[in-house]
């Protein structure tokens, strides 16, 4: 399942693997956790060769069930600290570098082994699982993902700048040169700006039983 933030991606899938018994891969979260790595080492994420001299060196360890999604660096839980505005500011420049990608996407298709299992991301329909039984594109318009997401994060925000953000990581994600969020030739585009989570999840149930 990919998509750009906002459009509903987590819940949604960690909702069908939940209803279909299935392991859930934010990957994403990897895509936080090097940047969270990074930023207390203190490489300047908008170095890329910095990033990239660096980017082996975290052991990252992602937890695939749905009921307890997390991420460990070396060993420490930091599940809470991936979602700060410091990390999110420059994961977009962190996921940029050819050498991180390589690096997030040999380890996701490890974790996805023989399948049974839902991830979402921004580049899995076009390049790490190319062959995945059922491809979903989640999208929702400009204003209803800046809502979503300032709901989220309760308060420390406003609508207005969680639009402009969006908005700046959107184009940076879609016009990077590694993998860019595009949406894959046979994926089913689903538009949830009008749809509440349990709609999205039974669209996308119906779907998978379809093709599956
Ligand atoms: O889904 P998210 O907002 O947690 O993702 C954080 C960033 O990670 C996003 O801005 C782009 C990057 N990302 C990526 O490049 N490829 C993925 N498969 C998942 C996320």
């Amino acid at each position: 399942m990919d998509g750009p933030s906002g459009s509903g991606k987590s819940s949604a899938s960690r909702g069908v693997a939940r209803a279909l018994g299935l392991r859930y891969l934010d990957t994403g979260a990897m895509y936080r956790a090097i940047t969270w790595w990074l930023l207390r080492q203190g490489v300047d994420p908008a170095d890329p060769a910095a990033v990239a001299g660096r980017a082996a060196e975290p052991v990252l360890d992602v937890a695939t069930d749905p009921d307890a999604p997390g991420i460990r660096v070396d060993g420490v839980d930091v599940s809470a600290e991936i979602r700060t505005q410091e990390v999110t500011a420059a994961v977009s420049a962190v996921s940029a570098v050819p050498e991180v990608r390589a690096r997030l996407v040999a380890e996701q298709r490890d974790v996805i082994g023989a399948g049974d299992i839902v991830v979402e991301g921004r580049d899995i329909g076009t390049v790490v699982a190319p062959a995945a039984a059922v491809k979903i594109y989640l999208t929702a318009s400009p204003e209803a993902r800046a809502l979503r997401r300032t709901a989220e994060l309760s308060g420390t925000t406003t609508v207005e700048a969680q639009r402009a953000a969006m908005a700046r990581r959107d184009t940076l994600d879609s016009t990077r040169k590694a993998d860019p969020l595009v949406m894959a030739a046979d994926a089913v585009e689903l538009d949830t700006t009008e749809l509440n989570l349990e709609e999205v999840i039974s669209e996308v149930l119906a779907l998978v039983k379809e093709r599956t």
